[in-house]
């Protein structure tokens, strides 16, 4: 599809601040042994109080740009995906930016929930292989514990902050992107939202009282979507790219749930070494759960070149999708 075009290099950078599950038990009505075995989540890293989505992810594009020997001035196009970003604007990206110099670079964000960094990947495939650009760097990145409600249990539970960046450009002809696939379907808009302080309930005195600007999420309505979606979304970029299951080495779905992940793979036949899974340690980063895994299978030796990386995720929209490249 876009061969020859693909991921340089990748790195991650997650906050310094960690709340265990047993912080959590302190907090609200729940249990290490439910959080572990409904989620697979034992810990998540969170925003300090002086910290903010836009600092996560400066720091990971500075690190994957000394990883890669470059320098900002050198990338053309930031994009970064979040659906928790400092402010409704200026951009996060434009922040990120300004951050690390990146002067002759445009920016922006894009709102894709948790499968933004699919969604980015490709649209920067599709500006590099237009000639429009040379080196785009995108940027999952996260602080959605800003949004979370500490009082219900539900979803309290499950999210933790972090951020992935990778610059994208020319890489050789058999490498980069195979295949991939991107869907949304606007039908789910209400099963996962924060209903607040936009054009549609402006923050007031009743929307804070009515704890309005936490995220609401009906957990096992998404659940089953998130299943179907994700493993369809594989099969679809399979197709598009002419491979099977069985051509696959390594698959970065999105952390969300352990139980998702493994019921994806399951439905996929897709055997359990071949799956990347961080969860225990991150809890949901949203966007930024793929760049992280990705960056840790390659650090871990999971991801090796020449292997072919399948990727999905699904998230607040309904938005999913999946791409396929090879390291
Ligand atoms: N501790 C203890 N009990 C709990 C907790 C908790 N933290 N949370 C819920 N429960 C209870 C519920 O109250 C309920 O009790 P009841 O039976 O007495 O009513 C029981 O556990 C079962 O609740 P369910 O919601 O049915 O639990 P489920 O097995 O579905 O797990 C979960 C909940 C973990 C939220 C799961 O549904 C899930 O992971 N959903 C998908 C989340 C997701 O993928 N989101 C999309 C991405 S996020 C984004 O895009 C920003």
């Amino acid at each position: 599809m876009y061969k020859g075009i693909g991921i340089i290099s990748i790195d991650s950078y997650v906050p310094q601040k960690v709340i265990t599950n047993f912080d959590l038990e302190k907090i609200v009505d729940t249990t290490d042994e439910w959080i572990r075995t409904r989620t697979g989540i034992k810990k998540r890293h969170i925003l300090d109080e002086n910290e903010a989505t836009s600092d996560l992810a400066t720091k990971a594009a500075q690190r994957v740009l000394a990883r890669a020997n470059m320098k900002p001035q050198d990338i053309d196009c930031i994009i970064v995906a979040t659906a928790s970003p400092d402010m409704f604007f200026p951009s996060t990206g434009c922040i990120v930016q300004r951050n690390i110099g990146a002067v002759n670079a445009f920016a922006m964000d894009v709102s894709a929930g948790c499968a933004g960094f699919i969604y980015i990947t490709i649209l920067a495939a599709q500006m590099i292989a237009s000639g429009f650009c040379k080196h785009i760097l995108v940027i999952g990145a996260e602080g959605l514990t800003r949004f979370i409600d500490w009082e219900d249990r539900a979803t309290c539970v499950l999210f933790g902050d972090g951020a992935g960046a990778a610059i994208m450009g020319k890489v050789a002809k058999d490498r980069g992107i195979l295949g991939a696939y991107l869907g949304s379907n606007g039908e789910g808009a209400d099963l996962l939202k924060l209903p607040a302080g936009g054009t549609r309930l402006p923050a007031s005195v009743e929307t804070v009282a009515t704890r309005s600007h936490y995220i609401k999420m009906q957990g096992n309505e998404i659940f089953k979507y998130a299943v179907r979606e994700m493993s369809e979304s594989v099969i679809k970029s399979l197709a598009s790219a002419g491979l099977t299951i069985e051509d696959l080495d390594l698959f970065v779905p999105h952390q969300a749930n352990k139980r998702i992940i493994d019921a994806v793979a399951k439905k996929l036949g897709i055997s359990e070494e071949k799956v990347m899974v961080n969860i225990e340690e991150y809890g949901n980063t949203s966007a930024a759960s793929i760049p992280i895994a990705i960056g840790e299978a390659v650090e871990q030796k999971k991801l090796k070149e020449g292997m072919i990386l399948a990727t999905s995720a699904f998230g607040a929209g309904f938005t999913f999708g999946s791409f396929l490249m090879r390291w």
